[in-house]
Formats: structure tokens, C-alpha cells, sequence
């Protein structure tokens, strides 16, 4: 049983930490855009069509998926979702520059008021913030028309491994790998595609590590008091444990899945 008291599961604390990293997120998620433009591939490849009526995106942040999708596919409605309440600046443009309908529901995705009958749901690089992913895979089963689709990215179990061998705190509550995915979704849902890689980022520094996590927000769990000494400790260890070439490397465990709603 999980505890959904626990401080894995402050919503605030992650609403604060992305809003935070709101402004600096899109230049500095390269981990995150690779990661959208795959789920998107992902979709064509298991033979989605180039046209949906209508679609959910939830934790759509600055758009980095969105923007992708709405190159690939042509969508009539789309209902975007994220945990922070203001839609992102880039999130307004990309919208404008696409011939496609809105609407921005804010709030945690597994409590906001969603469309019924939808061709597609997806979202990028969010799922891993959910407490209890099975009980919102059955409450997305039910949103989609059968037929429709589910296209989802998360991270695995060796997402950040060097940082949590360090001891760092810097973890989202729900790791999922490629081949639990089957059992995380609920009957009715039929996987299509899973897939997992390391998105490796590397780093000069630990200063320029630490600023990475919290421009892109993703240090939401983490609590970022470091002075000097801290810092220059937690480096070496890093550099002993982990250094390749001078650099500091940080494994993003990326997982894909694309499912269906079956009739
Ligand atoms: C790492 S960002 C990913 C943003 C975008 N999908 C992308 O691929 O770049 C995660 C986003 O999920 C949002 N988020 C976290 N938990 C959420 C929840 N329970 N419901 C809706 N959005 C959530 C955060 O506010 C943040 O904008």
C-alpha cells in the first residue's frame, strides 16, 4: 500500500519546483526534447493515423511534446494539462502557430475534469510524479474511445543512478521499466510498443550539474542546501565514482510506451 501522505507525493513541492524551472525549462530540457520527438516517432511507427478529433496531453509544461505533436498530426481539440496553474509563454506560441483548438485544464492530472471518448492521450517525462500509475491508467482507459490511443513517456529505475548511488535525494516517486509497463496497465489497455535507452547528459562540473536539475525543475523531491564544502565533497566523489574525460556524466533512464483502448 502506498503512503500518499508521504513527502514523495507533495504536489505543491513539485508545483513549486517546476514553476521555478519554468522560465529556463525549454532551452535547458535537451534530455526531455529528445525524449518528445521519440514518443512522437514511437506513435507513427505502431501505425497511429495522421489525424486525431480530439487529444489530452497532461503535464504538458513548456510544450516540448506539443509542439512535436502538433507537427506530426493533425488535431482538432486538444485538452492541454499541467500541475502549474499559468500555461508557459512558449506553450501560448506553439498553440498559435497550430491550426488547433485548446483548452488548458490546470491541477494534478488524476483529479482534473477530462473529456470522454478521446482518440489520444499522452504525455512526456511526467508520469514518473504520479503516486499510484495503475489507478491513473485505469481512469485514462476510461477517457478513451475504444480504439484510442495512449502514448506515454516515463523514466525506469536507473533514472539519475549516479546521483542516487551518491545519496541524493533527487528522485521522482515512480520509476517504471520497459517491461513492468504490462502489468502497470489495467485489462482493456493493450501494449503496442515499449522501449528503454539511457539519454546521457554530461556536465564540466557539479555546479553546472546541480544548475542543470533545477533550470529544468526536475529536482522536485531534492532539497538543494550545499555549501562549499558540500559541494566540493560531493564533486570528488562524483568525479571518482563516475568521471569520464573530465566530465561529470548524468543518466536519464528514458521509457517509452504506446498502448490501445481495445474495443
Ligand atoms: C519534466 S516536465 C515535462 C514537460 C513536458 N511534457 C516535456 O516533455 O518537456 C513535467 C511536467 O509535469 C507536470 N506535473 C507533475 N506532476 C503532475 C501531475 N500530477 N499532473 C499534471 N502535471 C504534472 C510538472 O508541472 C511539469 O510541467
Amino acid at each position: 500500500m502506498k503512503d500518499h501522505s508521504a513527502p514523495w507525493f507533495d504536489h505543491n513541492r513539485i508545483r513549486r519546483s517546476f514553476r521555478r524551472g519554468q522560465a529556463t525549462y525549454h532551452r535547458h530540457a535537451v534530455a526531455q526534447q529528445e525524449i518528445a520527438r521519440r514518443l512522437v516517432a514511437m506513435l507513427t511507427e505502431a501505425g497511429a493515423p495522421g489525424r486525431f478529433d480530439t487529444a489530452a496531453e497532461f503535464g504538458c509544461g513548456t510544450g516540448l511534446l506539443t509542439g512535436q505533436l502538433l507537427d506530426q498530426f493533425d488535431i482538432d481539440y486538444l485538452t492541454l494539462n499541467d500541475l502549474v496553474p499559468e500555461a508557459a509563454p512558449e506553450l501560448a506560441q506553439i498553440i498559435q502557430q497550430a491550426n488547433v483548438t485548446t483548452e488548458f485544464a490546470a491541477g494534478p492530472i488524476e483529479a482534473i475534469n477530462l473529456p470522454d471518448q478521446l482518440d489520444l492521450i499522452t504525455s512526456a517525462s511526467t508520469v514518473q510524479w504520479v503516486a499510484d500509475i495503475p489507478a491513473l491508467m485505469t481512469r485514462l482507459r476510461h477517457h478513451l474511445r475504444p480504439g484510442g490511443w495512449l502514448a506515454l513517456s516515463g523514466f525506469g529505475h536507473r533514472q539519475f543512478q549516479e546521483l542516487r548511488t551518491l545519496g541524493s535525494a533527487a528522485a521522482a516517486p515512480s520509476y517504471v521499466d520497459a517491461d513492468e509497463w504490462r502489468d502497470v496497465l489495467p485489462v482493456g489497455l493493450e501494449v503496442i510498443a515499449v522501449a528503454q535507452a539511457p539519454v546521457v547528459l554530461e556536465f564540466a562540473s557539479a555546479i553546472e550539474l546541480l544548475r542543470h536539475l533545477r533550470e529544468t525543475g526536475v529536482n522536485g523531491q531534492a532539497d538543494g542546501r550545499w555549501s562549499r564544502s558540500t559541494l566540493t565533497e560531493f564533486e570528488a566523489r562524483y568525479r571518482a565514482r563516475f568521471g569520464h574525460n573530465g566530465q561529470l556524466p548524468l543518466t536519464y533512464d528514458a521509457v517509452w510506451v504506446i498502448a490501445r483502448r481495445q474495443g
